[in-house]
């Protein structure tokens, strides 16, 4: 959960890292640092602290030199510190790593027992003294990589470079992302592409098992085994300008008004209003598998694992297949039961985290097919996936993920659709009118972003509370989860989603008059039951903030504060009902102070178990 970056090229190097680390910062912020080859020497600088510390450190060190690797860091071994922070140098090697080297214990006994001394708590320094030792004369820099990774187990992305090889980056990856970016004279190398695209759009993925030495003008990829490994860039459809900010005060922010926009691209060129379908050829599946399933299992953690939930009651309601949803960090440690009648579909924004590409490969072994909802192109659970749809949100910088959820929900209902065609559960106009809701979302989306203000002003009364429930039923559900989880991940209040009708069954119990209750209750089919649940609330002087459907006097009379949402069909509501919950969470947070777009102790890409 580290961000890496290198760069070699005719550019003064040292600012050219910042701004990849700058773009990379939400992959890890306590400590960052860079390593540059200046005059025969590598000059290393690292702070501890998010990275206007290292700005600081390098306006008050300014380097020359034009090929050098970056490195910002989330902790995993050793605290966050100066010491402990990357590059981490030995002898004539400075390393940066992303991911985690399981023997560490073991390798680190038998170097201390060899006369190594350590500086730092860290398992990468490991890494480098192991490619420090092999980095012996007549041993070029690659090659020494190469045999210090036989000795090492776990999950890496590495960037290196040696004093004695000043034109060079070697590169190598097992787990852990890593790309390269192909530029006219330059060649540079990051953990994710938005950090590459001040410079270029042309991208290589390397595969787990491959090394790489980056030079100005060539990338030579190899196995780690030394078979040479010939791949043609890729270009890459995002804007440099896609990972800036423009104008809005967080990421966050900014990426909650790209949703309309977000949903339009995901939507592009997948559905067939005249046809009521969606088109084949855009969902990665085959129809055959779409016939010959008995049951479909979501695999996902987090905002992910909401989307699931939501896709699995269009999966049983249009394609009447029986759906589960499992919290990919649970799955891995049963003894799951997948066949090979099963489709598997993976959902993950950053196509990295760990617990659900492990289920993925789970349930892979298992026989099952294994499709994956992915916003990051050619990711890991992507790779490891028989096929995958990608949502094309474009890049999510902020923590808490918004329109990476709002595209997943489009393409699980996509999913779901086609699926109902494939399997004649559903007929083409019911389709058809599906696929025209849906058509109408981003539209609906732009009025519920236009409420912003009574969002705000509901923040203004509700910033204090040090506790919050959320609750709905059917598709409000997640939804209430979902607001639950953005609130308590940047605004750090206790939030809790609970089915509505669960609430008598504990969470009753909670209710007072200083307890705010945010209850999801459109006028969908299951309204009456929801208002009833809302009647407990008041009966016991909660407080009740409903998320509403214009117009709706009924439900208005009722609750405390209300946020209305356009009237969309009911399968679509949960794209719009989002919306004014993540508002709600973001303006508690900015509020609040707090760091909206890099909450304490979290990270976008969760690599870790
Ligand atoms: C979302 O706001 C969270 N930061 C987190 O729950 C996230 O959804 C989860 O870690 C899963 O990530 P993924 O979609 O990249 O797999």
């Amino acid at each position: 959960m580290c961000g890496i970056v290198g760069y070699v090229g005719s550019s003064r190097v040292a600012p050219v890292l910042l701004e990849g680390l700058r773009r990379l910062e939400y992959r890890g912020y306590d400590s960052a640092g860079v390593a540059v080859h200046v005059d025969g020497k590598i000059e290393i600088v690292r702070a501890a602290g998010k990275l206007d510390q290292l700005e600081h450190a390098l306006e008050a060190r300014p380097m020359n030199g034009s090929v050098g690797i970056g490195h910002t860091r989330w902790a995993t071994h050793g605290r966050p510190s100066e010491q402990n922070a990357h590059p981490l140098l030995a002898g004539d090697v400075a390393v940066v790593h992303n991911g985690i080297i399981e023997n560490h214990v073991e390798l680190k006994r038998q170097l201390t027992n060899s006369g190594v001394e350590f500086s730092s708590d860290t398992d990468t320094e490991i890494v480098a003294h192991l490619i420090n030792r092999a980095h012996t004369e007549g041993v070029s820099l690659m090659a020494a990589v190469r045999q210090a990774l036989t000795q090492v187990r776990g999950a890496y992305a590495l960037a290196i470079v040696s004093r004695r090889e000043p034109d060079c980056i070697v590169i190598a990856k097992q787990s852990s992302p890593l790309v390269i970016g192909v530029g006219d004279g330059e060649m540079l190398c990051a953990s994710d592409i938005p950090a590459l695209l001040p410079h270029t759009r042309r991208v290589i993925f390397l595969d787990d098992g491959e090394i790489a030495q980056l030079t100005a003008t060539e990338a030579r990829i190899e196995t780690l085994d030394g078979k040479p490994v010939e791949r043609a860039a890729k270009t890459v459809d995002w804007s440099p300008v896609a990972a800036e900010k423009s104008g809005f005060k967080h990421f966050m922010l900014k990426e909650i008004f790209e949703q309309p926009r977000a949903v339009e691209d995901t939507l592009r060129g997948r559905v067939s209003l005249e046809t009521g379908d969606v088109v084949d050829s855009e969902l990665g599946l085959d129809g055959e598998v779409a016939r010959q399933i008995d049951r479909v299992v979501f695999l996902a953690c987090g905002t992910s694992y909401h989307a699931a939930l939501c896709g699995r009651y269009w999966v049983e309601q249009l394609a009447k297949v029986p759906a589960h949803t499992e919290l990919a960090s649970e799955t891995r440690y049963r003894d799951p039961v997948f066949t090979s009648r099963d489709l598997v579909i993976a959902i993950s924004q950053s196509g990295e985290t760990l617990d659900t590409w492990a289920a993925v490969k789970t349930a892979k072994e298992h026989g099952a097919h294994v499709l994956a909802v992915c916003n990051v192109l050619d990711s890991a659970i992507p790779r490891m996936s028989h096929g995958a749809l990608y949502t094309h949100a474009g890049p999510e910088i902020g923590v808490a993920s918004t329109k990476c959820f709002t595209t997943q929900l489009v393409a699980l209902l996509l999913l779901a659709i086609w699926l109902g065609r494939r399997r004649d559960t559903l007929n083409s106009h019911r389709a058809a009118t599906l696929l025209q809701a849906l058509v109408e979302i981003p539209h609906a989306m732009r009025i519920t972003l236009e409420r912003k203000d009574a969002v705000h002003a509901a923040a203004r009364r509700w910033m204090h509370a040090e506790h919050m429930l959320f609750l709905g039923r059917g598709l409000g559900y997640p939804i209430a989860l979902e607001g639950a989880l953005k609130l308590k991940e940047i605004s750090y209040a206790h939030a809790e989603g609970y089915a509505a009708g669960e609430m008598k069954h504990g969470p009753i119990a909670l209710i007072d008059e200083n307890m705010p209750v945010v209850v999801v209750m459109p006028r969908d089919a299951h309204f009456e039951k929801t208002l009833s649940n809302v009647q407990e609330v008041r009966a016991r002087e909660g407080q009740v903030i409903g998320i509403i459907s214009d117009g709706d006097q009924e439900a208005a009379a009722v609750a405390q504060m209300t946020l209305s949402v356009p009237n969309v069909a009911d399968a679509v509501l949960p794209l719009v009902t989002i919306v004014p919950l993540q508002l709600l969470a973001y303006y508690i947070a900015d509020l609040k102070g707090t760091d909206v777009d890099q909450p304490r102790n979290l990270a976008k890409t969760v690599t870790v178990e």
